[in-house]
């Protein structure tokens, strides 16, 4: 299965959805190492910033020859900006554009109008319009289904974006009033598949398996999906559903050792890129996504905040072997007590994924 947005054509129709914070660049090399995801997004940018040479926007665009093909993702309302921006990113190299559409229907939604709704989207198009002129990269929009259930307006809004030009549709499929409860409503997605007429929609949302990556083409007619949390939480997803969607073979699930293996490139490509010592106290707060597959984590989690260079990090990784020793069995195996539940298990149904694996974000949510 072939994703292609404008003249991009795809390897796979996996992608990765940003998350302010986590999609950098250390993260994204260590996922196309790892294989199988087809497109990667940065982190949200804001336009103006990014105009002004902002050390912060900058650094959010940073990128690499491994980092291909990839997006920025722009942040802002008004259309000078978001076109000069966009034509900024086409500069840097990026093979796309993204806009971060959050909830376009806020002020509509609060007035209550629908000819404000449509004003509204008139003026989204206005926008959109202004950046596709402006660049030869393709242009997408992400968003969410709408405001709440009674306001599922992206359908109507993809729509009035492929009018304007946009090469694709990324939707997740949660309305902004429910942040991030609730299951994703996959006839949501699908909603918004049959508003468009020929370009792609990514459907995007609680993918954490192969499985899940499936049932979200198949329930939805998407044309590709994105995952987020689930990449955090198990970076081997993309590999793991490329491998799926080809062969309907489920490759096993990485032991510890691959684990801590892949969790100390991570730590190594933050860093080659932040320097040691920021680069270590960023990864304070990835550790615990990893550790959430180990097993029994406890202590190197109490430890792993404290971090602030390598040897901080090798020695804690150190200590937190000598005490896992004692949930293994004779051949240094997780007792089958302690392990994590199998992903397997939550593919085929026969376990929940629990929650806590996949935690909830603090953040501007909204805007995502
Ligand atoms: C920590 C965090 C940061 C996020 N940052 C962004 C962002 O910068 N831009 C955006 O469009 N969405 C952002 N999102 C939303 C995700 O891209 C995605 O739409 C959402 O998490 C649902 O997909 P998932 O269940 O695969 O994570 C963020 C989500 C999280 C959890």
């Amino acid at each position: 299965m072939k994703l292609r947005i404008g003249s991009l054509e795809l390897k796979t129709p996996l992608c990765l959805s940003p998350l302010a914070g986590y999609t950098n660049l250390p993260f994204r090399k260590v996922v196309r190492e790892l294989g199988g995801c087809g497109f990667a997004t940065t982190d949200l940018v804001n336009a103006r910033s990014l105009l002004e040479n902002n050390h912060r926007a900058l650094e959010l665009v940073a990128t690499s020859p491994e980092d291909r093909p990839w997006a920025v993702q722009l942040f802002g309302a008004v259309a000078s900006e978001m076109r000069d921006a966009a034509k900024k990113c086409e500069d840097l190299g990026a093979n796309a554009v993204d806009i971060n559409m959050g909830c376009p229907v806020r002020k509509v939604c609060k007035v209550g109008g629908g000819s404000a709704m449509m004003n509204e989207l008139a003026k989204t198009a206005e926008l959109v319009r202004g950046m596709v002129a402006g660049v030869k990269i393709p242009v997408t929009a992400k968003m969410r289904l709408g405001w709440d259930e009674k306001n599922l307006t992206a359908p109507d809004l993809a729509k009035a974006l492929e009018e304007a030009g946009v090469a694709a549709i990324f939707v997740h499929g949660r309305t902004r009033e429910q942040g991030f409860s609730g299951l994703v409503n996959l006839q949501g997605i699908a909603a918004v598949v049959q508003a468009v007429r020929q370009i792609p929609v990514i459907g995007n949302g609680d993918v954490t398996t192969p499985l899940g990556a499936k049932r979200m083409l198949e329930e939805t007619g998407c044309s590709g999906v994105s995952v987020g949390r689930g990449a955090f939480y198990n970076p081997w997803i993309f590999r793991a559903t490329a491998r799926y969607l080809e062969t309907g073979e489920l490759i096993a699930e990485p032991d510890f050792e691959e684990r801590v293996r892949v969790m100390s490139l991570h730590l190594e490509r933050n860093i080659e890129f932040f320097g040691e010592e920021r680069g270590c106290v960023l990864f304070r707060k990835v550790i615990p996504w990893y550790a959430r597959r180990f097993g029994p984590a406890s202590e190197f989690k109490k430890a792993a905040v404290r971090i602030s260079s390598r040897m901080d990090y090798e020695k804690a990784l150190c200590e937190y072997r000598e005490w896992r020793k004692q949930f293994l069995n004779g051949q240094g195996v997780l007792l089958e007590k302690f392990a994590p539940t199998k992903l397997e298990a939550v593919f085929s149904g026969h376990a929940p994924l629990e929650r806590s694996v996949i935690p909830v974000p603090q953040g501007p949510v909204e805007n995502w």
